[in-house]
């Protein structure tokens, strides 16, 4: 299977009101011809009005989704809701929602199988925090996650997976490019152990946690390095389009 395009994703987190879609118009009219594909996950409010502002040039998917369709589960949104608003992906397993809400890997894969059912291509996050890298647990707790929360019948069309450090978020601090080598390779090769080379091979691997347009080239030259997943310098179209521009090299 081949792999699919490079992938700029952009996450909004709880940013962004109505009056924030211009940043979509200015980006669809600066990389509206990007070759890579260009995906913004924005808060839930946004996915239907952004859904329909940037028609085929960029898509549009869900930072986080319930395990179940529907229910009395005040408060949440399923795959299947996001999916009708306009959405193509969803983000599973971020650091912030494994840390606020406590979701383990058994939920993440939950809901990773319900954003698959409801069509949408699923961006699964892992990553270690700042204890267990220096506690030389990188490795292992990636191997933890993907175990944990990867479910069977993982496929290129349907899952993408974003290397997150959690001590990278949002705070300015980047892993060595060896750094990320050193765990993009070790992804792959575990998928790959998994679900075989064809299908390792032609699952996305992000990079995400602190990429800027100053250090995004570096970081895409990496090998299995197949795009970011990107939080505050997704906001402004500038910023983004920098990213995107390094992506396409
Ligand atoms: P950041 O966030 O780019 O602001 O570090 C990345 C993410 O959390 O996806």
């Amino acid at each position: 299977m081949e792999r699919h395009r490079k992938l700029a994703a952009g996450n909004w987190k709880m940013n962004g009101l109505s009056d924030h879609l211009g940043e979509i118009a200015a980006l669809i009219g600066s990389h509206g011809d990007a070759t890579c594909e260009i995906l913004i996950c924005p808060p839930a409010t946004l996915v239907a009005p952004m859904a329909a502002h940037a028609g085929s040039r960029i898509a549009v998917g869900g930072q986080d989704c319930h395990a179940e369709a529907n229910g009395a589960h005040t408060g949440d949104i399923s795959a299947e809701m996001l999916r009708d608003a306009g959405a193509t992906y969803v983000i599973t397993g971020h650091s912030e929602r494994r840390a606020d809400h406590g979701e383990s890997d058994e939920a993440v894969r939950a809901k990773t199988e319900a954003g698959w059912k409801a069509g949408l291509v699923v961006i699964l996050c892992i990553g270690e925090t700042l204890d267990q890298r220096e506690a030389g647990e990188t490795l292992s707790v990636i191997d933890g996650q993907l175990a944990g929360s990867v479910p069977e019948g993982a496929t290129g069309d349907n899952l993408v997976i974003a290397y997150e450090p959690v001590w990278a978020i949002g705070t300015g601090k980047v892993p060595s490019v060896e750094q990320i080598a050193e765990v993009h390779d070790h992804i792959r090769k575990t998928l790959s152990e998994r679900f075989g080379t064809g299908t390792a091979d032609a699952v996305r691997l992000l990079y995400g946690g602190s990429v800027k347009p100053g250090n995004a080239s570096e970081i895409f030259a990496v090998d299995n390095v197949d795009g970011a997943l990107v939080g505050g310098a997704s906001l402004k179209a500038d910023d983004f389009g920098g990213i995107i521009s390094a992506l396409e090299g």
